[in-house]
């Protein structure tokens, strides 16, 4: 069941998107060579803790994965595509490729979201696929006007991806959130255009493309969560809450990358 939000609500729920966009930027910035992802954990727990919030990840079980997920953030290092557990061995270094993916409940509504940033300088492969992420990204958002129907943002987003010459995830998807973490409908990165429930206004969705160069299913590590590539391959993922409103689009959690973009003034930002 699809739960349509109240503008009141959608307000409540972007004011929620924007604090964790900023908690997810500053989280960014500080990802330089050095830095452990243990580090940018504490951050992270600090940070929601002053906002009131709690963390809507550690704790998280579901039917997929055996143990609780261990921490607020998901640090997930070059062939991990999703949920690496932050740890004080892992030292980020120049080239690294690292993917933030947090959440929190706040009054009673949940956010999430995720931004994939290169350590330093990275390769020109690395820089491809990130801009890859973020354009299918950019293209389901466009995408996601009142009368459309939910599969044409999953179509857009492989059609961006195989364009490219890379692979969606098949195994994780997109969701609606609201009063949980997980709502319905869920939003695949792929399939045909025209299927599945039509957008309505009141509609909050994640919409969150995860990129890769194999189309081998994912492999789970030993610790119960990391999800890695069968090949080693280098993955992306971008994630941005979107309400559906009569205006249009609107991305509650206002476009992570070009706020990260914003605030660091680097050459491989004012590329793109
Ligand atoms: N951002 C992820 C999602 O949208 C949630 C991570 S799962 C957790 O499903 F275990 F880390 F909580
Ligand atoms: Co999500």
């Amino acid at each position: 069941m699809i739960v349509l939000k109240t503008e009141k609500e959608i307000e409540l729920m972007a004011e929620n998107a924007e604090i964790l966009r900023d908690i997810l930027v500053e989280l960014a910035l500080k990802a330089v060579p050095g830095t452990t992802t243990a580090q940018l954990e504490r951050l992270a727990a600090r940070r929601i803790r002053e906002a009131g919030a709690r963390s809507a990840f550690k704790g998280y079980t579901d039917e997929l994965h055996r143990v609780p997920y261990p921490a607020v953030l998901c640090a997930s290092l070059n062939e991990e595509v999703v949920h690496g557990i932050p740890s004080d061995e892992r030292v980020l270094r120049e080239g690294d490729v690292l993917s933030l993916d947090l959440g929190f409940v706040r009054r009673g509504y949940y956010a999430d979201a995720a931004i994939t940033v290169g350590i330093g300088e990275v390769s020109a492969e690395a820089e491809r696929m990130m801009e890859v992420g973020r354009e299918a990204l950019r293209r389901a958002i466009e995408s996601a006007t009142m009368g459309r129907r939910l599969s044409d943002l999953s179509h857009v987003i492989n059609l961006t991806v195989r364009e490219a010459g890379y692979f969606v995830v098949k195994e994780y998807t997109g969701h609606g959130i609201g009063r949980e973490l997980h709502e319905d409908p869920r939003v695949l990165n792929f399939g045909p255009p025209g299927r599945g429930p039509v957008l309505r206004a009141g509609m909050v969705l994640c919409i969150e493309p995860m990129v890769k160069g194999d189309d081998l299913p994912l492999r789970t590590k030993e610790d119960g969560w990391t999800a890695v590539t069968r090949t080693g391959s280098l993955s992306v993922h971008y994630e941005e809450m979107v309400a559906i409103t009569p205006e249009g689009p609107r991305v509650l959690t206002g476009w992570i990358w070009e706020e990260f973009c914003r605030r660091k003034t680097l050459s491989a930002c004012a590329a793109k």
